[in-house]
């Protein structure tokens, strides 16, 4: 479900809001996501309307890793709660696996949280399917906890039933920490 490990070489992104002259690359890119990746993954990200609508979405952040090149090879989405949960965003990330174990997915998650402090958010989540051990414990890794453990949460495909974790940060500590100890420190 991670996606063939490759060993670790330094990619070089650039990190990119998804605007509408990246919507081709960023087409590319989610056709690229193996469908074990897609799987798990809540929005239909090969729906050419609804990713040409996220360029023109103003309530959410929606960033995308663009190399040398031009290629889109990750993307990071903050979605912003409605209603009694608008403090809170939810934050997906997802790496192309010829590119992963390089920094890619970090870097884009740190981005996701400086944009929910940017968005003046309270709070961040990530939901993970308990078999996504790698986005666990890169979430875990930039200071995400574990919160709730819903079972049976998600029914993949194939019908087949997994447990669903949601993972948080509080973005109000990390904004008092990094009034304290500077941006690096505070995001870890
Ligand atoms: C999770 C994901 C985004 C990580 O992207 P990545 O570019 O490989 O991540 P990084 O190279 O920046 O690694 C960051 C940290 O995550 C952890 N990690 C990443 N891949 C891992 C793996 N296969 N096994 C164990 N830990 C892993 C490590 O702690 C790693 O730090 P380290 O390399 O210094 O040990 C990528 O595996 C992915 O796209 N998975 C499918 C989509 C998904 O599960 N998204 C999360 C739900 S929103």
């Amino acid at each position: 479900m991670n996606g063939p490990e490759v060993p670790r070489t330094d990619v070089k992104v650039k990190i990119r809001p998804l605007g509408p002259d990246l919507l081709e690359a960023a087409r590319a890119f989610f056709a690229r996501v193996p469908e074990g990746d897609r799987t798990f993954f809540k929005e239909d990200v090969l729906d050419p309307l609804a990713i040409e609508a996220w360029a023109h979405d103003t309530k959410d952040r929606r960033l995308v890793a663009v190399d040398d090149a031009g290629a889109v090879v990750g993307y990071v989405a903050v979605i912003r709660g409605v209603a009694w949960s608008s403090h809170v965003g939810e934050v997906r990330v997802v790496v192309n696996p010829a590119q992963r174990r390089a920094g890619v997915g970090r870097a884009l998650a740190r981005r996701g949280l400086m944009e929910g402090l940017a968005m003046d958010l309270h709070k961040l989540t990530v939901e993970v399917v308990v078999e996504q051990t790698a986005a666990i414990a890169m979430f875990e890794d930039i200071g995400f906890e574990r919160e709730a453990l819903l079972i049976d949460q998600v029914q993949d495909r194939n019908g087949e039933l997994h447990d669903l974790l949601l993972l948080a940060h509080a973005v109000d500590e990390t904004w008092e920490l990094m009034a304290a100890v500077g941006l690096d420190d505070a995001l870890i």
